[in-house]
């Protein structure tokens, strides 16, 4: 990679942001398509974030990705909130388009799609999902399965009240009301496994060797897919699932797709997914 004058550049503001896998995966999709960009981290303190914003224009940056804690302290620094980020009220992806910056929400968009184009593929119309959590990630995953047509969700999520948030906020926004909360004690009651497509961890569980499995071997092998988002490590669930045959995917492919749809945001050009997943060593 040259870098010149010409070169157009891209941050990533967070804070911290050394551990980041995101600079791998986009600085090799640029460098496969031959795009004459760079996608730099930059560490962001919470206080600096407005200051890094007007940045983004003084420098004329092609735009950024936010991470923790930023994406929805951003919001009011934006010209534009794209409507999916402005319902979910976070913002990862920001594209400034001659001075004007606006706000996108990629991870949803990145998650259907990830599914989508994986070998397995996976019908959504008419399917069940059980999903594990109410947090940040959740409401994004849900609201992009709505759009796909699911037709029914179970939440089972620690604190239950977040999980009736969610099952009023799906409702809202959506108009989608085949929603049941299940109780997290209750989560492995055989009754609610009997039609699950789709499970979904978007809990942090499974971030740290020996965290628990928050599902039984029995239910989980009446699933069609399964999908853990969690992206640090193989999850125990990931290793049951494959365990048992079931297809399924871990949270490194819908980071790499969230970058995807930013990088086409970006660049305008379609995303080599195959040698961002490279770079990232993605095998599940
Ligand atoms: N692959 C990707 O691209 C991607 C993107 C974003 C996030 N993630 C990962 O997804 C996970 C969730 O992220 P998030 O942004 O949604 O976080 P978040 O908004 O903080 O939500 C965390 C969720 O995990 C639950 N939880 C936390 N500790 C738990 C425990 N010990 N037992 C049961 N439930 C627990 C929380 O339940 P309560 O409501 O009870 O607190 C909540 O539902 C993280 O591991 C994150 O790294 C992956």
């Amino acid at each position: 990679m040259e870098i010149t004058g010409k070169t157009k550049v891209i941050g990533l503001f967070g804070y911290p942001v050394k551990h980041s896998l995101s600079p791998l995966f986009q600085n090799a999709a640029f460098q496969f398509l031959g795009l004459d960009y760079v996608y730099i981290p930059m560490e962001v303190s919470p206080e600096n974030i407005g200051k890094a914003v007007d940045g983004i224009r003084a420098l004329n940056f092609v735009g950024v990705n936010l991470t923790i804690p930023h994406k929805k302290t951003v919001l009011k620094y934006l010209d534009e909130i794209d409507e999916e980020a402005e319902v979910l009220g976070v913002v990862n992806t920001i594209v400034n388009k001659k001075g004007k910056l606006k706000g996108y929400t990629t991870d949803g968009c990145g998650f259907v799609r990830s599914i989508k184009e994986s070998e397995i593929g996976f019908d959504f119309a008419g399917k069940t999902v059980f999903l594990f959590g109410a947090g940040g990630s959740a409401w994004a995953i849900t609201g992009a399965l709505i759009r796909e047509k699911i037709s029914k969700i179970y939440i089972s999520n620690r604190t239950e009240k977040n999980a009736v948030l969610l099952k009023k906020h799906l409702s809202e926004k959506f108009g989608f009301k085949n929603v049941v909360v299940i109780p997290f004690e209750n989560r492995n009651d055989e009754r609610y496994w009997k039609d699950v497509h789709l499970v979904v961890n978007a809990t942090s569980v499974g971030m740290k060797k020996g965290d628990p499995l928050l599902i039984s071997e029995k239910n989980l092998t009446g699933s069609k897919f399964v999908y853990d988002i969690v992206y640090n490590r193989k999850t125990e669930l990931v290793i049951l699932a494959q365990k048992n045959g079931i297809p399924c995917l871990g949270g490194l492919s819908m980071l790499v797709y969230q970058g995807a749809v930013s990088f086409e945001l970006w660049t305008g050009k379609k995303a080599p997914i195959e040698i961002m997943k490279k770079s990232v060593l993605l095998t599940t």
